[in-house]
């Protein structure tokens, strides 16, 4: 297992350019099943979920045409297994995503069930119940779902009590092929939501009310190809805003979507970072001041997103003053500040709200990465500690940080990658 050593304590300056996004990149590939001729998806970050969802697809016989530049050209007309197997899926709780469309283009699909994840219990139950309401027969059993309709699923209501993610894309994407009218209610705003329907419009879906909380699918019989590049990764925009913003510097983060990161620049800014905005990049400007301490809450967008509040305690873990932290999506999302306790960080955690006095420097220790998000706040508390911090477990910050040393290395970080 590779570990990161990263010596604390250099101001981060430079310019970066942000990849595409993982959480709209992944929705989109497994679209591409609902298609009749090829799809071409560009602007896919080189990462390892990228990779698992290109395998799934490859296992399931889907036909893929990549270029140098991580351009994938995928003709689903080939398929000829409808299963996504418990070792992919282990690997990747995302891989849920081909169950929607896999049911409503092929009729039929086997889908190993996700476990729980570091972060919580996660269930699916409402992607089985939403493909229920469009008349798919859903059975779990031996730790697989298996879908199956006869004809076309059928458009319905589908009313999701809580707002989630992927639960939204799933039957977004089902409802696509579907015979009439579905209309999706508390559905996820999330812009990676937005850009999914949009690459469904591409490729001839009828989709309205995408990006606010009702979506309307009018289903049609057949979707065609089509070209689309990815969104923006904005959590990986704000990973890099952040980790400056902590070491007191200057950043100009390129290729990346202003409109989409309201909620995270708003509290840069109460920070008491300047931020100046053109339409595909965002500059940071703390003209060497710590930061100041900002509470934080998660919530389903546009509120604050939970993917960046481990990348915010350990900008607060430095801060001046005491802030506060709500985790409200997830119920064990708070690992990384055990670790950053441990590097000297003051943080008391009561069930899903810490508190944090921001001390001047965190102390390196060696310290262990559980989750994506997680890493990436141990490699922003390691840039802010003294002395050389070793972050093991590492293969998680490959999941969705492309070329993450590299990146830091040109901002001026002192980062290494060891093999154990
Ligand atoms: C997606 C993102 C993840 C992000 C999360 C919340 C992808 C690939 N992943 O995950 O990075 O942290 O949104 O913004 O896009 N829930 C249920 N039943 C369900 C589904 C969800 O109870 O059937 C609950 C979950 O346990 C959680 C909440 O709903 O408490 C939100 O989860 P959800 O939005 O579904 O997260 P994901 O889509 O898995």
């Amino acid at each position: 297992m590779d570990k990161l050593i990263i010596t604390g304590g250099e101001q981060l300056n430079g310019e970066v350019r942000i990849s595409g996004a993982k959480n709209s990149a992944l929705p989109i590939l497994a679209a591409t099943l609902l298609a009749s001729e090829p799809v071409t998806v560009c602007n896919l970050p080189h990462l390892h979920d990228i990779t698992t969802m290109l395998e799934l697809l490859r296992r399931m016989g889907v036909d893929l045409v990549i270029d140098e530049k991580l351009n994938v050209e995928i003709d689903a007309s080939t398929i000829d297994k409808l299963v996504a197997p418990y070792e992919l899926v282990k690997t990747m709780r995302a891989s849920i995503l081909v169950l929607g469309p896999m049911v409503a283009h092929f009729g039929e699909a086997e889908v190993s069930l996700p476990g729980g994840c570091a972060i919580g219990s996660r269930p699916v139950d409402l992607h089985i119940q939403g493909l229920r309401a469009m008349g798919a027969e859903v059975v779990v059993e031996n730790g697989y779902i298996h879908a199956k309709t006869n004809g076309r699923l059928k458009g319905a209501r589908v009313f999701f009590d809580t707002v989630t993610v992927t639960g939204t894309e799933n039957i977004l994407m089902a409802a696509t092929l579907a015979e009439g009218q579905s209309v999706i209610e508390n559905a996820a705003r999330e812009p990676e939501v937005v850009d999914l329907a949009e690459c469904l419009i591409a490729m001839g879906a009828d989709i309205s009310g995408h990006g606010t909380d009702t979506i309307v699918v009018n289903g049609v019989e057949k979707l065609h190809g089509c070209r689309f590049p990815v969104v923006a990764d904005r959590i990986e925009t704000g990973t890099y805003l952040a980790a400056v913003a902590a070491t007191g510097g200057k950043i100009k983060a390129k290729n990346t979507n202003p409109k989409i990161l309201d909620a995270v620049l708003q509290k840069l800014e109460e920070a008491g970072a300047k931020i100046t905005c053109g339409e595909d990049w965002i500059e940071l400007d703390m003209e060497g001041r710590r930061p100041k301490a900002v509470n934080v809450t998660t919530a389903p967008y546009p509120a604050f997103p939970t993917d960046m509040q481990a990348q915010f305690s350990a900008m607060n873990a430095v801060s001046e003053g005491v802030s506060i932290l709500k985790e409200t999506i997830f119920e064990n999302r708070f690992m990384h500040m055990q670790e950053m306790i441990r590097m000297g960080a003051k943080i008391n955690i009561d069930g899903n709200t810490a508190v944090v006095e921001g001390v001047e420097k965190l102390q390196a220790a060696p310290v262990m990465a559980t989750d994506l998000r997680a890493s990436a706040s141990l490699v922003i508390a390691a840039l802010v500690a003294e002395g050389d911090t070793v972050i093991d477990r590492i293969y998680h910050i490959d999941r969705g940080y492309e070329c993450i040393e590299e990146k830091l290395q040109l901002l001026g970080a002192r980062i290494k990658r060891v093999p154990s």
